[in-house]
């Protein structure tokens, strides 16, 4: 009995029938005129997944803006739904669903626009198959290349080389072949695909989607149908077990489960597995889920697991196979995806989360980005929005994590933006660096504590930001000096001094600007473990570098000053002349003209350059020291 017919006869066994139904999960790429649009619809119709009302909607359609005469334009189907998805989500992807009698569906549909590399980064981290479109008139473009290289980048093992429009070709075997032979050659050279099956098609028309067509006497088959219903499942991770814990169930004393989905692998009771990062061993007791007791849990499903031993597992943590467990580690080569307007700055500090966990993120420069069109490697300083490339990346902590290759979910993550908050990145491990692991940390015994009581202090970094001309420098003086009649340590660093040295080699590019800050940020770090009272006076124009140097610095040691100064008031005074040079030109990229300058929101001290003079504003900074204990 056909699925349609249970529907109606037996809801039961038609349900009983889906659960028991593996999903294959793919995407579909190509332009928007290669007919992907057109190929969904058509699935979705061959698959009854459209609805009476929305079929005789669309035939309503298709004879009022339809490009297919008294046909169904099945475009306009997708299309219209996408639409209406697409307000309000950022990514531009929309998942649609099919069944049939074999198999569920869940194709991931990446418009072919600007966004094309996060949209299809996005759809293709989970996908098992991609069907790659191409017009039969047009053979291979610029974006079939891209694409593809996409989709293998990001583990696709199984392609589709769906050479549609035959019809408009005479459905000429020598068109297909030429187009086929292309495109093996593309993946002899460039490309990691396990198999590329090409079909020839006309998506309009119905030709080869699920019977053979007569049109095409010389194609065998498979039909796209029957390809996509008997193509192998990707498994993740190879089938090992990674079950990242969610959620520690404490009901009573007796029961202590550790619950959430697993990620990929098996689990059953007996199994011995490894706490990660702990790496304790115990075996699996129990599994549990919403249907009760189970014999075993495979990838996908959401399960609460007992130990027999009495670990300390806690949130955040994953249970692994004791035999081929995870690795842990905080420097990577990576690929990175950018997905962000705001160019990859190479020093800047990032949020990496990852299944395996969360941690701030240094990325190097990119060793390449890589030509999507033609595979060529080019040289790079920053990633920009689309850009793929392959770097160096450094955590503060370790994490818990696979390559790429051989976990698709443990082995990628995300990049946040600090000040933001926005997701600006997607990367792919490909594997651990092994150099910081070899260095260890000198535990010393005169520590930073030994060394502030002998100078009778509190040490801490007090950090002066504020546009050129506010006055930063003239105002740490007066501090410094006073502070020192006081008999305390210090140390004041200053840009334009710090800038013939140390930082000699550096200029006033974003780049240049943040590793500026990330290289002063060390060295007030090593001062204050001196025992030093820090005076730091940059012009530190980016929240996020002031944001990391707050982190690098323990509690209460880090003091924002906000010398704030309008820019009319700056350029007024134009102490070293510098304003007139950068309204004229001749100085580029200059904070508050060409280059932008990002103020505080919260400081622990804002001194109004405007109103008080500088040796007020010193005062006021001396008074906030001497009521919070520093002086
Ligand atoms: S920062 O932006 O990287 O923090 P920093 O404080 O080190 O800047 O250096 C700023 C000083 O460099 C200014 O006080 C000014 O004297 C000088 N300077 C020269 N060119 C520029 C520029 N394009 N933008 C800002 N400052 C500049």
């Amino acid at each position: 009995m056909s699925e349609k017919d249970l529907i109606s006869s037996d809801i039961n066994a038609y349900i009983a029938n889906q659960a028991a139904k593996d999903t294959l999960r793919f995407i579909t790429c190509g332009s928007v005129d290669d007919g992907k649009s057109t190929l969904i619809g058509r699935l979705l119709y061959e698959s009854k997944m459209i609805f009476d009302d929305q079929l005789s909607a669309l035939q309503k359609d298709s004879s009022k803006f339809g490009t297919q005469g008294d046909e169904i334009d099945f475009a306009l189907l997708v299309d219209g739904l996408a639409a209406e998805r697409e307000q309000g989500i950022t990514i531009d992807v929309a998942y649609r669903f099919f069944t049939t009698d074999k198999r569920k569906f869940i194709v991931a549909d990446t418009p072919g626009h600007q966004q094309y590399t996060r949209n299809m980064a996005t759809g293709a981290s989970t996908a098992s198959l991609a069907i790659v479109m191409i017009d039969a008139r047009k053979g291979i473009l610029e974006q079939t290349r891209r694409h593809a290289f996409i989709s293998s980048l990001l583990g696709i093992k199984q392609i589709v080389l769906a050479v549609n429009k035959l019809d408009l070709v005479d459905y000429s075997e020598e068109v297909f072949n030429q187009i086929s032979a292309d495109f093996y050659v593309i993946q002899k050279e460039h490309l990691k695909f396990d198999h590329v099956q090409a079909i020839p098609l006309s998506a309009l028309k119905g030709d080869n989607i699920i019977k053979l067509s007569k049109n095409t006497p010389w194609y065998q088959g498979p039909t796209l149908i029957d390809w996509l219903e008997s193509v192998e499942n990707a498994k993740m991770g190879k089938g090992l077990l990674r079950l990242p814990i969610q959620y520690v169930l404490r009901p009573n004393l007796d029961y202590r489960g550790y619950a959430g989905r697993i990620v990929s692998g098996v689990v059953a009771p007996d199994n011995r597995v490894k706490i990660l990062p702990s790496g304790v061993e115990t075996v699996i007791e129990e599994i549990t889920s919403m249907d009760g007791v189970l014999d075993n849990a495979e990838e996908g499903a959401s399960v609460a697991v007992t130990l027999k031993d009495e670990v300390d597992a806690s949130r955040g943590d994953m249970i692994v196979e004791a035999g081929a467990p995870a690795e842990l580690s905080d420097q990577f080569r990576v690929n990175i995806i950018w997905m962000h307007e705001q160019e990859m700055i190479p020093g800047r500090s990032y949020i990496l989360k990852i299944e395996g966990g969360t941690a701030n993120v240094t990325i190097a420069k990119p060793r390449y980005k890589i030509n999507v069109n033609n595979y060529e490697r080019l040289p790079a300083d920053v990633l920009e929005l689309n850009d793929i490339g392959s770097c160096n990346i450094s955590l503060d902590r370790n994490i818990v994590f696979d390559p790429y290759e051989e976990n698709r979910t443990t082995g990628s993550f995300i990049l946040i933006d600090r000040e933001s908050n926005s997701t600006v990145g997607a990367g792919l491990i490909r594997y651990a660096l092994r150099r910081a692991s070899n260095i260890h940390w000198q535990a010393l015994e005169i520590n930073k504590t030994a060394r502030s009581e002998a100078k009778s202090q509190t040490p801490c970094v007090l950090w002066f930001t504020g546009l050129s001309g506010s006055g930063k420098s003239t105002i740490a003086n007066i501090v410094e000096k006073k502070l020192h009649a006081n008999l305390r340590h210090t140390m004041l660093l200053d840009g334009d001094n710090v800038r013939h040295g140390l930082n000699r080699d550096l200029g006033f590019t974003d780049q240049d600007r943040v590793e500026n800050i990330r290289r002063v940020t060390e060295v007030s770090k090593l001062m204050v473990e001196a025992g030093l009272i820090t005076l730091v006076s940059f012009i530190s124009p980016f929240a996020s570098e002031r944001d990391s140097a707050r982190q690098a610095m323990g509690e209460g040691e880090f003091i924002e000053i906000f010398v704030k100064t309008s820019l009319a008031e700056a350029e007024r005074r134009d102490v070293k002349g510098l304003y007139v040079k950068a309204r004229s030109g001749q100085l580029k990229n200059f904070t508050g003209i060409d280059s932008p300058y990002e103020e505080p929101r919260t400081p622990e001290i804002i001194v109004d350059t405007e109103k008080y003079s500088a040796k007020e504003c010193a005062e006021q900074i001396i008074s906030y020291l001497v009521d919070n204990g520093y002086s």
